[in-house]
């Protein structure tokens, strides 16, 4: 049984080692982490998944980004344990965040990841905006908390600063 809540300062290595071993070596090289870079994650956003002896079975964090004048979210990285995948665990994070992310009154998300996994969420591929090279644009999906409110959005995505 797992209860999600929001990462605190003292979760962070567990959080840390949870995405070491979930994803491939040298994630932090990937595009969408020069979007992060010095800029502090969305704190509210940030859950985590304690089972009943407070270990961290899965993990979430969500950053601002910008598209021109366009605020937005980007989603992830979003990760599970490998012992508790399969289990909704992943879903209970994106469903739980996603809900107050509308709260919290953002309008759009943005994520890099797959979309037979996201679709199912909302997400969507979405054309003419763009990551930071090098990103395959097939893997770009979007999801609209507010509706219409891609619409008009296009152009290449940048750090908030
Ligand atoms: C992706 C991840 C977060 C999903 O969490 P989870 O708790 O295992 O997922 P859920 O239990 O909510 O959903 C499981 C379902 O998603 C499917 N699924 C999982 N990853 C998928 C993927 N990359 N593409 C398509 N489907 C996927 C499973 O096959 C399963 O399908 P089913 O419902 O038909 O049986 C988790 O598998 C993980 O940490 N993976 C490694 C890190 C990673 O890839 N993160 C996402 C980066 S884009």
């Amino acid at each position: 049984m797992y209860s999600l809540s929001q990462e605190r300062p003292d979760d962070l290595w567990e959080v840390e080692a949870l995405y070491d071993l979930c994803f491939a070596p040298g994630r932090t090289l990937l595009s969408s982490y020069r979007l992060r870079d010095g800029v502090p994650p969305v704190a509210e956003l940030c859950r985590v998944a304690k089972d009943e002896a407070g270990v961290i079975g899965g993990v979430i964090r969500y950053w601002p980004i910008r598209i021109g004048a366009a605020q937005a979210l980007l989603l992830g990285p979003v990760a599970v344990h490998p012992t508790a995948q399969g289990e909704g665990l992943g879903a209970a994070l994106i469903r739980d965040t996603l809900e107050r992310a509308r709260d919290l009154e953002w309008g759009r998300v943005l994520l890099v990841g797959d979309e037979p996994y996201y679709r199912r969420f909302g997400f969507a591929k979405i054309e003419d905006v763009e990551m930071p090279p090098p990103t395959n644009p097939e893997r770009v999906l979007a999801l609209e908390l507010r509706p219409g409110a891609w619409s008009g959005v296009t152009g290449t995505v940048t750090r908030k600063t």
